[in-house]
């Protein structure tokens, strides 16, 4: 019998969103094992053997088109499979075509005996996040969604543009569902801890201007989408920065799709909050302390998910 003493990461959906990811995986040299799983088995295996070439200059790799019985000893099981939008399309829109495919993804994984962490992408994502923790049956801290991290770095990169600073400087959030109710947290806001309100008003930047930088950042994937087809390099380097949380047992606060548990008066719910991640999967959601106005927000995006996975699961 052989052992496993070194860590291993298996991907389900190699389009643009998956195999961007695998590449921030090959560069960052996470992950001894990496195993890619497509309905395109062709795809799969012409892109282990791409991969496979980048690793003399980056970390030695194991990495190969594998089936769902390698989630056996997987640490993280990574879920990009599904449709993405097409011009036009919201990620609600695509709830029942993508539980669909889900639902034969997650029960063969489980019967695998795999017994670490999701991680899911696939859109909307919320939804399926919680449809995952559904179908595995796994408690919810092993259940984790890509949530509002990719919305949030897009919002880190907005206001470091206007102020000036390094986007990496920038604490900022953007919290609720990854999709068209999301909103951003700015009154908790900052910079170096000085707040961003303050920030703003040193600089001139109206209330307007923030408003602004909130609605761009809620439509940029429609923009891309509209220019290009469809958004991967970004959300991939979120994957890549959520697995290695996992992988590298970090305590890492990063905005995902957490499971509450009361915080923010809600309950039954994966969403987007900064939370700590860890080699548990969710260690705890960082509960930040929203002003009224913020709370309105997050229980109405709450309201939109609740709606749709009711109607989708029922
Ligand atoms: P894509 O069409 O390029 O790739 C989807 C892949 O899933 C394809 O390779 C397809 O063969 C595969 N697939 C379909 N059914 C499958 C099944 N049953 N088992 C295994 N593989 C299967 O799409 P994409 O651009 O890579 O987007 C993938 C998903 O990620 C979409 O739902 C998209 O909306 C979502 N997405 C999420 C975020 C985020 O921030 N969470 C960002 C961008 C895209
Ligand atoms: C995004 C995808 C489409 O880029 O969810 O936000």
């Amino acid at each position: 019998m052989t052992t496993k003493n070194h860590q291993k990461v298996v991907l389900v959906g190699d389009g643009a969103v998956g195999s961007s990811y695998a590449y921030s995986m090959m560069n960052q040299g996470i992950a001894e094992e990496f195993v890619i799983v497509d309905v395109i088995k062709e795809r799969t295996e012409g892109d282990a053997l791409d991969l496979e070439d980048a690793q003399v200059f980056t970390a030695p790799k194991k990495v190969y088109s594998g089936d769902y019985s390698d989630a056996k000893d997987a640490d993280v099981v990574v879920i990009t499979a599904g449709a993405p939008q097409k011009p036009g399309e919201t990620r609600l829109d695509l709830v029942n075509k993508n539980l669909k495919i889900l639902s034969s993804i997650v029960k063969p994984i489980v019967d695998s005996g795999f017994d670490g962490i999701f991680v899911v992408a696939a859109n909307p994502v919320d939804i399926l996040t919680y449809a995952t923790w559904k179908f595995s049956g796994f408690p919810k801290e092993k259940v984790i969604g890509s949530g509002t991290s990719l919305d949030t770095a897009r919002l880190r990169v907005a206001l470091a543009k206007k102020i000036d600073v390094d986007p990496r400087d920038v604490n900022a959030y953007i919290m609720g569902e990854h999709g068209d109710s999301e909103f951003a947290a700015f009154d908790e806001a900052s910079v170096a801890g000085k707040p961003l309100k303050t920030i703003a008003k040193e600089k001139g930047i109206s209330d307007d201007d923030l408003a602004k930088i909130e609605d761009d950042t809620r439509n940029k994937a429609y923009e891309i989408i509209n220019r290009k087809g469809a958004t991967f390099y970004g959300v991939a380097t979120c994957l890549m920065r959520i697995t290695r949380a996992i992988l590298r047992d970090e305590n890492a606060v990063l905005p995902i799709g957490a499971a509450l548990n009361g915080e923010y008066g809600l309950n039954d719910i994966f969403i987007g909050t900064p939370a700590i991640v860890n080699a548990s999967g969710l260690a705890g959601v960082v509960e930040l302390p929203l002003s009224a106005k913020e709370k309105d927000l997050m229980a109405k995006s709450a309201e939109t998910l609740k709606k749709v996975t009711a109607d989708g699961l029922a």
